[in-house]
Formats: structure tokens, C-alpha cells, sequence
């Protein structure tokens, strides 16, 4: 990279002008991304997007703008007619939001068993009208349960769907399981991913378009510098859009260059610290079985379990086919009310432990497992409950969740921790939970306190620093990450 930088800011000996240079460069690593995936350049292109939300919002933008003309393009051609969306319960807030684009031609599918029978299903006539779109996240960012990867070539092969495109939102699934293009037939049309969460670095996500779909995102109407050959605006309005690829019609504007490179550097840092994303699967899913069991077992006198742990039926922790590496829960009295979930994320911060709380921008998964009907939700709302400001519980309810993800860094000894400082913080048999607040978990067992066996607290972390080498870089490196994200959402 060193090189590179140096031939781009004024190399005399280059024949290359510096744009010319990281173009090139910019384009040896996506093709290496697009490898990472397994993604065969002639079948795939990938498109550099600040995150997977920004990877949603283009093709909303061609889905939209495809909808409102006539003309060529697009699968179904009526003017002005919109397009139809479907999209799963589990969907994050970013793929929900692709509805606000539709005039109301929308539908949220409640279960698997609802998406299979409408893929059978003889099309409506607003669905057979229309250019038709089914999202849906390849694991849920709440439960961490895994949908199914046929959806997409269902789809492909029922005639009654021949104008529908699929979306899958990869950005909880990269992180800890091998996403595999190898088969250009089944895999969806569109995929979302953030890089940062699967390598922790850098701030850059993709679009990743099968070619043979990709023609739809030509009906994008906007133009950013760097999208098109020629732009005339004075006493004439016309413009030609580049025709090179589908990338450069679609990266608008500057290119997150640094990002960029970075990228080719978190992907070489990532193999020789982890190895490969099947290791990382394997390695994730046994840490969640050891994780779920733990959580599972704790239980106060009266019978009742610790943890309400909330978990698809058909998801199975061990599994990586049905069950990612994240585990969404409350912490319940004996008496089963619940623990507010701020007060277990700030209390496992006090002590080192990493965890995230609230609703999580799944507005399906909370409404389902938490059970809470629209018309109590907006009365929720109106009783002042946000996100931002949350009121933990209400009416005996939960609003949010616990959530625990674990990656490639975990190891046994930091799921252990998380048992362990659950069992206690807030079993009555442990210590007493009040004796906890205030950040004294520590102060009480010196010996195997939570934050020093996950090698945080000053006097644990030299003895994780000698055994592994490399550990204390990464723990800094995912402390600041974690003091970094949580004062942005505390600011939000
Ligand atoms: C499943 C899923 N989709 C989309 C997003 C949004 O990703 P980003 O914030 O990178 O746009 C997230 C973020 O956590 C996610 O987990």
C-alpha cells in the first residue's frame, strides 16, 4: 500500500496519473472481494457502498425509478406503476424501509411457511402488474436464527414468479459463516454486505449483483459524477451514463479509495488471524451451543429459568444451517419479571463484557417474540418508549432485548465470563444482584472476576497478553470499536 501511495501522490517516475493508478488498484480488489465470496467475475459484479444499508437504498432507487417509467428495462414494462415488495418478518429496519417506495404495494411475510406458499402461489394482479421484489436478511440481527438460502432459486424457477427479483441482506450473515456465489443459478439477484462486520474494518460495505439481473439498476435515474461520459446542462438537458459496467454506473461519486485499500489489508490480516470462514462458522457455532447450554441452565430456587432466551423453533444452537452466533435474551427475576435490558448491558459493561440491548432495528423479530400487537406498540410510542430513549418494560413486557454476538475472536473463557457473570450478578443463590451495581463485580472474586478472565481489567490483561500473542491488539482494537459505537448511539 506504501507503494501505492507513494506513486499516487507524486511519483515523478509514473506514467499512470494517480486517478488512473487507484482505479486500477480499486479494481484488483474488488476483483479479490468478489473472491472472497467465491463470486465468479463474469457472473458477479460487486459495487463499493458505504454499508449494506446504502446497498439497499440503490436498489430501492432502480426498483423505484423502474416502476415510475415506461420503456425499456425491467422484466414487466407498465408506466407508472410502482413496484410490488415483499419482505420477511425477520428483516432489519433498513430492508423494511424499502416498503416507503412502493405506493403501499407491500407485504411482510409472518413465516417461512408464508413465503413458500406465496413463491406457489398464483400471482395477485397488483404483483403481476408490477416488477415484484422479496427481501430478506440471510440471519436475523436479532435472534441470529439462519432463513433459508433456496428462497432465491425458488424463485427463480417458479414460472409464477418470473418477475420477481430477490434480495438478500448479508450483513449479519458474512460475519461468521462463508458466503458462497460458486453457484451462479441459486444465488439471489442482489446481495447487502458491511465489510467492517465481518473483518471489524474498514467503514465500507458492497452491493454484490448477479450480471444476468443486473439490468434493472441500469433504470437508476440519478447520476453522480463518475457514473456517466458526458453530462450537458446548459440550453439542453441529456447525458450519457457510462457503459463499462454495472460498478461504474453505480459508484457515485468519489470512491472510498483509503477504505478501499484497506479492505485488501483487513482481508489478509482476517485469514492469517482466523483462517478461513468455514473455520470461523465452526468455530462460532460451537462457542453459541456452549453459550445457549450455559445461559439455559442457570435458574433461580423458585424453578424459574435466568434467561428467557428467545430462539426460533426451527433454529438450533450448534447448527450453522439454522442458527448464526448471536443469542437475544432477557434476564428474569425469580418471580419472572424482567431485569430491565439497559441494566444488564450496563452493568456487563461495567465489568468488561460487551453486550448490546434495546430493539435492535428488527421491528419484526420484536413484535414476534416479545409479543407486542401494533396498536400496543404505538401506544408504547405514545407513552414516550423510543428507541433512543428507551422504557425497558412495560405493562410486565420487555420492549427490547439482551443480545450477545460472538465472532471470530470469542473464545470459551469470554462465553464462560458471560455465564458466569449472569449467574452472578443476578442469581439469588450467587451474591446478592444490588452488591453488583456500580461496577464491584470485579472487587468481589478477585480471582475469576469477568473482566479480568476476559483479559479487560489492568491486572488481567498482561496474562492474556503473554499466553496469545496477538490478543490484547484485538481486545484494544474492539474496546475502542465499542466505546466508539456506543457514544455514537448514545449521541443519536
Ligand atoms: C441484518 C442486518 N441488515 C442490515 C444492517 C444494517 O447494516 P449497516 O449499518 O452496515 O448499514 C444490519 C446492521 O446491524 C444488520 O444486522
Amino acid at each position: 500500500m506504501s507503494d501505492l501511495i507513494s506513486n499516487l501522490y507524486g511519483n515523478p517516475h509514473s506514467e499512470s496519473t494517480p486517478s488512473a493508478l487507484a482505479g486500477r488498484r480499486v479494481d484488483e480488489i474488488r476483483q479479490r472481494a468478489l473472491q472472497f465470496f467465491n463470486a465468479d467475475p463474469d457472473h458477479f459484479d460487486l459495487v463499493f457502498v458505504a454499508n449494506a444499508t446504502a446497498a439497499i437504498k440503490l436498489i430501492l432507487e432502480a426498483f423505484r425509478d423502474d416502476g415510475a417509467d415506461s420503456g425499456i428495462g425491467g422484466k414487466v414494462k407498465k408506466k407508472g406503476r410502482g413496484f410490488w415488495y415483499g419482505y420477511h418478518r425477520d428483516a432489519h429496519s433498513s430492508l423494511v424501509g424499502v416498503r416507503q417506495a412502493t405506493n403501499g404495494l407491500h407485504r411482510c411475510f409472518e413465516s417461512d411457511a408464508e413465503v413458500e406458499e406465496w413463491i406457489q402461489a398464483v400471482p395477485t394482479r397488483e404483483e403481476k402488474e408490477r416488477t415484484c421484489l422479496f427481501g430478506y436478511p440471510g440471519q436475523s440481527n436479532m435472534t441470529g436464527r439462519r432463513l433459508p438460502p433456496s428462497w432465491p432459486s425458488m424463485i427463480r424457477q417458479s414460472q409464477k414468479r418470473q418477475n420477481t427479483y430477490t434480495l438478500l441482506d448479508a450483513a449479519a450473515l458474512a460475519a461468521s459463516t462463508f458466503l458462497d456465489f460458486g453457484n451462479e443459478v441459486n444465488a439471489p439477484d442482489f446481495t447487502s454486505v458491511s465489510f467492517y462486520k465481518i473483518f471489524g474494518y474498514p467503514d465500507l460495505g458492497a452491493l454484490i449483483v448477479r450480471k444476468s439481473s443486473g439490468a434493472i439498476l441500469q433504470r437508476r435515474r440519478y447520476f453522480g459524477g463518475g457514473t456517466v461520459d458526458m453530462v450537458i446542462s446548459i440550453k439542453n438537458n441529456w447525458h450519457a451514463k457510462k457503459n463499462s459496467s454495472l460498478h461504474d454506473q453505480l459508484e457515485d461519486g468519489t470512491l472510498p479509495f483509503h477504505s478501499i485499500f484497506a479492505l485488501d489489508a483487513a482481508i489478509d490480516v482476517h485469514q492469517q488471524l482466523f483462517g478461513s470462514m468455514k473455520d470461523i462458522s465452526a468455530h462460532t457455532a460451537f462457542l453459541s451451543k456452549r453459550l445457549y447450554d450455559g445461559l439455559s441452565q442457570l435458574k433461580h430456587l423458585t424453578g424459574t429459568p435466568l434467561c428467557h432466551v428467545y430462539k426460533d423453533a426451527s433454529a438450533a444452537y450448534g447448527d450453522p444451517a439454522t442458527q448464526g452466533a448471536t443469542i437475544a435474551f432477557n434476564v428474569q427475576r425469580p418471580d419472572g419479571t424482567i431485569v430491565g435490558y439497559t441494566t444488564v448491558e450496563r452493568l456487563a459493561d461495567q465489568n468488561g463484557i460487551y453486550l448490546r440491548s434495546g430493539g435492535l432495528c428488527n421491528p419484526g423479530g420484536i413484535a414476534t417474540y416479545l409479543e407486542w400487537a401494533p396498536w400496543e406498540m404505538k401506544a408504547a410510542y405514545a407513552a414516550g418508549h423510543r428507541c433512543s430513549r428507551p422504557t425497558e418494560v412495560m405493562h410486565g413486557k420487555p420492549t427490547g432485548v439482551v443480545r450477545a454476538s460472538l465472532g471470530a475472536m470469542s473464545t470459551i473463557r469470554d462465553v464462560d465470563a458471560l455465564v458466569t457473570f449472569l449467574r452472578k450478578a443476578f442469581l439469588a443463590d450467587a451474591v446478592s444482584s444490588d452488591a453488583y451495581m456500580g461496577g464491584q463485580l470485579a472487587a468481589l472474586d478477585s480471582d475469576t472476576s469477568v473482566a479480568d478472565s476476559l483479559g479487560l481489567s489492568d491486572k488481567g490483561h498482561s496474562r492474556p497478553a503473554r499466553a496469545q500473542g496477538w490478543k490484547p491488539q484485538i481486545r484494544n482494537f474492539i474496546r475502542k470499536h465499542v466505546a466508539i459505537k456506543k457514544a455514537a448511539r448514545a449521541g443519536a
